[in-house]
């Protein structure tokens, strides 16, 4: 694959439907380290190393000086939001950073403002924004995406663009007849087809003119069948859902070490509080229903009580969330887990995450446009399971089950680097290395 890997020449835009509070706090981070006053500290993609086989000279490179991916100086940044605040608005309405720093890069902020959304209320019930498209059908709404993407190219000269989704999370919706093909959905668009969420409208317009697109909320956005048959036609990278962070993070990570040590897990309940406008929407039981679908999974996914029912065939899995605006963006979580040992004798965790929920997002949202271009750049298209690592309900290829332990997850997206680049660990198993370019439809 090293010899059809296209260099990353150019600049590239990276749009955002949502100018919220992660994607502020993303754009934001991304000047302030361009301009040396800040680190861009949880970036797999600007800190991290990879490990090659020896006889390499440097063993460990930075993954950014291993695979070409485009530079911070070469980054772009617009979106969409139903809201008029421009990026410096935003971030100071979202209260994630220091007003210091965001007065340090004020110009740069304030030049990045929002296009008109596609917007559905009753997908987001607690939202009333009114920078909103007043177009007649949900086919001409994507039309319209489809031209503000191609003036935003144009106008910042840019040759390459990857959407994220940094919307908010939509209200709960199951997949139906007219997610089944591309010819349905399409339909669907055209007359104004009430189980088309406007996320899936952004979806499809990005993939239908090739712009690779990742889902950070858990909508189902890209993942139904109509979206991922365009993205094998148009050969577009797709990927989602909900970014991994706070709680979510804290199970994966934890997770995994209780299987490791075999030990047994009967209660994990979770509870959190936060402030920030994703709260006020979650706030709404319709959409909270998203969030938990997408957070429930991932224990079941890990501990296995199919192979493992003494250990957790009995696990009871309770999530909450509630909305409490003085505590803003910083979340705060609360874990209690019933575990057992030798003999059944029971114990107990305790774990009180005291976390920024956007300084935590900000990072995956840079890697995963990073990583999506570079996979573009590399001819790989459709769903783009690799990159599972950065996500808490990852969508699959059709018919495979999600990994959810973060360290497999990790394992998986380097060999797929490797890859890439046609390199080897001593350590690079060949069933991660065939599961990996599975990726290349
Ligand atoms: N912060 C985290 O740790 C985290 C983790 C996982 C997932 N997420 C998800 O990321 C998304 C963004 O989170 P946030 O904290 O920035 O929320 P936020 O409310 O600050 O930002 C979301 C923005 O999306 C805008 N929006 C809503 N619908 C839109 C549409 N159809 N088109 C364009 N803009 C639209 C809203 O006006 C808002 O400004 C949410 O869906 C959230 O659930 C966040």
């Amino acid at each position: 694959m090293k010899e059809q890997m296209l260099p990353a020449e150019g600049k590239l835009g990276i749009l955002l439907p949502g100018l919220g509070a992660v994607a502020s706090t993303m754009i934001a981070g991304v000047i302030a380290s361009r301009k040396g006053l800040s680190k861009p500290i949880g970036s797999l993609t600007q800190t991290g190393h990879i490990e090659l086989g020896e006889g390499k000279g440097d063993r460990y490179p930075l993954i950014k000086d291993f695979v070409p991916l485009a530079s911070l100086d070469e980054v772009v940044f617009g979106g969409w939001d139903i809201y008029e605040d421009n990026v410096y608005q935003a971030a100071s309405h979202a209260r994630v950073l220091d007003q210091h720093l965001l007065n340090a890069i004020r110009p740069e902020l304030e030049t990045i403002k929002p296009m008109k959304a596609v917007f559905d209320r009753d997908y987001v019930k607690n939202l009333d924004g009114t920078f909103i498209k007043q177009s007649a059908t949900k086919w001409e709404a994507a039309q319209e995406l489809i031209r503000d993407i191609e003036t935003f190219k144009k106008e910042n000269n840019v040759s390459r663009v990857v959407i994220v989704w940094t919307g908010s999370t939509e209200k709960y919706l199951e997949q139906s007849a007219v997610h089944e093909t591309i010819a349905s959905f399409e339909a669907g668009l055209k007359n104004n087809d009430a189980a088309i969420a406007p996320s899936m409208v952004y979806a499809y317009a990005a993939v239908s003119i090739g712009v690779p697109f990742i889902n950070g909320a858990p909508n189902l956005t890209t993942d139904i069948p109509a979206i991922v048959q365009l993205a094998r036609k148009t050969k577009t990278p797709i990927g989602g859902k909900d970014f991994k962070t706070g709680q979510t993070l804290m199970k994966t990570i934890v997770a995994p070490g209780l299987a490791a040590r075999s030990l047994g897990v009967n209660g994990w309940f979770s509870t959190n509080i936060l402030g920030n406008r994703d709260g006020l929407v979650l706030d709404d039981e319709e959409n909270f229903k998203t969030k938990e679908v997408s957070k429930l999974g991932v224990l079941e996914d890990i501990l296995r009580p199919d192979l493992h029912p003494d250990l957790y065939g009995e696990l009871y899995h309770k999530i909450r969330i509630n909305y409490y605006p003085p505590h803003g963006d910083n979340k705060e979580s609360w874990d209690n887990i019933d575990i057992f040992g030798w003999l059944n004798y029971p114990m107990q965790i305790k774990i009180n995450f005291l976390c920024r929920d956007s300084i935590l997002a900000a990072p995956i949202v840079l890697d995963l446009a990073l990583f999506a271009d570079l996979a573009q750049r590399a001819g790989m298209y459709g769903v783009q399971d690799w990159l599972s690592f950065y996500l808490k309900s990852p969508q699959t290829q059709a018919g495979e089950p999600a990994e959810n332990d973060i360290f497999k997850q990790l394992n998986t997206l380097k060999q797929t680097l490797l890859g890439m680049m046609q390199e080897q660990t001593p350590q690079a198993p060949a069933v991660n290395r065939a599961k990996a370019t599975e990726a290349i439809i």
